[in-house]
């Protein structure tokens, strides 16, 4: 057990949160989520960063006052992360007295040891960026950064001695392999470096920002630059400069940030600072990658109008309307998609189509499918309560070694932990299909169905656990589910057997449903084609023949049925979900209620049309249809292949 202090970027308060800033602070919150369930002592600060001269000029081409302006759009900022889950432990913003403090104590501290002083400045400047440029970083004369016009700036002010610290910093980091991360990111930088450092003007002549220490010379009129304050905000919230004993409790965290702004501040301006001061390094900086759309950056101006959400918010909201799942599931599983999609340092596009796969598949699919017959099959087997412990699963030890090692240790990685996470609901998913619990039901082998449901239900909990930092609202309904009442999220006593025999099961329905690709729907109620004329009595009722072409237009295919239950409105049909061998189980809505009750066809074969237009059957969708013999007054008979076979065979 330590402590843990994990920082995100603090965001400029001209935009709004969108996917790009919620992206480093659902994945603070993961780790300090999962630190936390390691019994470390844990800090985890988010903010805004609100001094920029730009702050002033939006607020003031609004006709704001810039102090209402930042009010309004940091609460926002708040609002928005507390709907995401993010449970950060501060929220610091850069207008408050103890970061001005600790900002000027930073800048006389330096002042006072000669790595800042006064001289004149003349250079290219970047006001979207706040950046300075030499002539030879330019891009075409233009900002290398984002490409905009630059303008020439000549202002006398107080330099930091940023020249000196070039190799000290090769120095550091080549002593500090996991320093910087990824690998990639940090050769990055020490090209930067090895590029050469010149010292930078740190502060600007303004009525916006924090004033210069009255007392120095020259400081009328002059505010400190807003990027030597802004990544001063992570030791503020660690309590510098007054609370010494929190400060060394602490600092050093680690932060994560955008590769935008790795290299030149956080890999390099940030450090020296720090050294300059006499102060200890961050404990690690790690850099990720970009969301775009469509291949490009993501701005409010293109991405924020009307055609594209950009707000996790709306975009949870689009889930919700999509498949019916409540707002909290569905911000849980932006949060998955956000974290599972693309490598945490790389790039990648962002596309509804994706996020709506990931939520079928890996969501409705491989987890909520699986607790959701778990559930139903601990109420039909066992009565609805866990059964006598079984023997440990070696599969949910490997997978909580793999989490903990993926998000407890030097060099995180989501991916990784996800996909283990997601090896052990596979492995659970196979080991239904294996033992086939239902079967030894029906021999009545009771002592085996029950050690096979306690592994289920155990290896669940396990995955539960794991998955907790990233989905926290579903691990908290899904423990419900199979009987975790009140679950300890816990990785540290994490130990098989904690799901206690005895405990009730609460079965809620599934807590993924599907999306429907809407594209596929076509009506409300498919209108069933006209009957045929009845044929004259007595006589043979003529049926057309029909060619092999016509017949190979019908697609049928063996599928397991995964789930079955009444449809909610029409007492003759029942709702299967049908693994077809596709990425996602099918729904099929069949007219077999009368016959069948549906616990009896959970983990049977059977045969459907698989390539029937989707229709609606009281509200519910129908991707296809199920054959069965028709006997008339005496019954229906579902078909099933006589031996088992892989799931999407087709039937000739
Ligand atoms: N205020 C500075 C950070 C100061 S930290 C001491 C800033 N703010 S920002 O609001 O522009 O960006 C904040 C973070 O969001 C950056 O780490 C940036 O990389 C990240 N992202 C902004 N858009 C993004 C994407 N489209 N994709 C991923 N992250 C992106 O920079």
């Amino acid at each position: 057990m330590g402590n843990y202090y994990v920082t995100t970027p603090i965001y400029y308060v001209n935009d709004v949160p969108h996917i790009g800033t919620a992206y480093p602070t659902i994945a603070a919150d993961v780790v300090s989520r999962f630190h936390r369930m390691m019994g470390d002592a844990v800090r985890f600060s988010t903010g805004t960063d609100e001094n920029a001269t730009k702050v002033a000029r939006v607020a003031a081409s609004r006709g704001a006052d810039p102090m209402a302006f930042v009010d309004e759009m940091a609460a926002a900022f708040v609002e928005t992360w507390r709907r995401m889950h993010v449970a950060y432990d501060d929220f610091i913003r850069t207008t408050e007295p103890r970061h001005h403090e600790a900002t000027q104590a930073l800048f006389l501290r330096l002042y006072e040891n000669g790595d800042v002083y006064y001289a004149e400045y003349e250079g290219w400047y970047c006001v979207p960026c706040e950046t300075h440029f030499l002539e030879t970083q330019l891009a075409e004369g233009k900002c290398p950064d984002c490409g905009r016009a630059v303008e020439w700036m000549k202002e006398p002010g107080y330099f930091f001695r940023l020249s000196q610290y070039a190799q000290p910093l090769l120095d550091y980091i080549a002593a500090h392999p996991n320093w910087l991360q990824p690998e990639f990111r940090k050769n990055e930088a020490v090209q930067f470096i090895k590029g050469g450092l010149r010292d930078v003007n740190i502060t600007r002549r303004s009525d916006w920002g924090i004033p210069v220490p009255s007392h120095l010379p020259n400081s009328e009129g002059l505010v400190i630059y807003v990027w030597f304050d802004a990544p001063i905000n992570y030791i503020t919230v660690a309590g510098y400069p007054a609370d010494a004993e929190a400060f060394a409790r602490w600092w050093p965290g680690t932060h994560i940030v955008g590769k935008d702004i790795f290299t030149r501040f956080h890999a390099t301006l940030w450090p020296a600072m720090l050294m300059a001061a006499g102060l200890p390094l961050p404990a690690a900086v790690v850099a990720h990658g970009f969301w775009t759309i469509g291949g490009e950056k993501i701005s409010k101006s293109k991405h924020g109008g009307k055609g594209f959400r950009i707000n996790p918010l709306d975009l949870s909201q689009e889930i919700v309307e999509a498949s019916g799942a409540d707002i909290d599931v569905a911000v849980d599983s932006l949060r998955y998609f956000l974290l599972r999609e693309m490598p945490f340092g790389m790039d990648g596009d962002f596309s509804l189509e994706a996020l709506y796969r990931r939520y079928n598949s890996d969501l409705a699919n491989d987890l909520g499918n699986l607790v959701n017959r778990t559930v139903t099959m601990l109420g039909r087997y066992c009565g609805g309560a866990i059964p006598a412990r079984a023997d440990v699963l070696p599969e949910a030890l490997h997978a909580a070694k793999q989490v903990e090692r993926c998000l407890g240790g030097a060099v995180v990685s989501y991916l990784e932990a996800l996909k283990a996470i997601w090896e052990l609901l596979g492995y659970l998913n196979r080991y239904i299909e294996e033992q086939a619990p239902w079967k030894l039901h029906k021999a009545g082998r009771a002592e085996e169905v029950n050690a096979v449901m306690y592994t289920l239900a155990e290896g669940i909990r396990f995955a539960l656990v794991l998955l907790y930092p990233f989905m926290p609202v579903v691990a908290e309904r899904a423990a419900a589910q199979i009987g975790w009442a009140h679950p300890a999220w816990k990785v540290s006593a994490l130990a098989w057997g904690d799901l206690r025999p005895g405990s009730r099961t609460q079965p809620a329905g599934p807590i993924f449903p599907r999306i429907i690709d809407k594209e596929t729907i076509v009506t409300e109620e498919t209108p069933q084609p006209a009957a045929p004329a009845a044929p004259a009595p007595g006589a043979a009722p003529e049926q057309p023949l029909i060619s092999i072409d016509d017949f190979a237009k019908v697609q049928l295919k063996a599928g397991t049925v995964l789930a079955a239950e009444k449809h909610p409105k029409a007492d003759k049909l029942l709702i299967l979900q049908v693994d077809v061998g596709e990425d996602a189980p099918r729904q099929i809505v069949a007219g077999i209620a009368a016959v069948y009750p549906p616990e009896t066809l959970v983990g049977r074969q059977i045969v459907i049309v698989a390539n029937l237009q989707p229709a609606r059957l009281r509200g519910e969708v129908s991707q296809g249809m199920l054959l069965a013999a028709d006997m008339g007054e005496t019954g229906m008979a579902v078909l099933s292949p006589d031996t088992v076979v892989p799931n999407g065979s087709m039937v000739r």
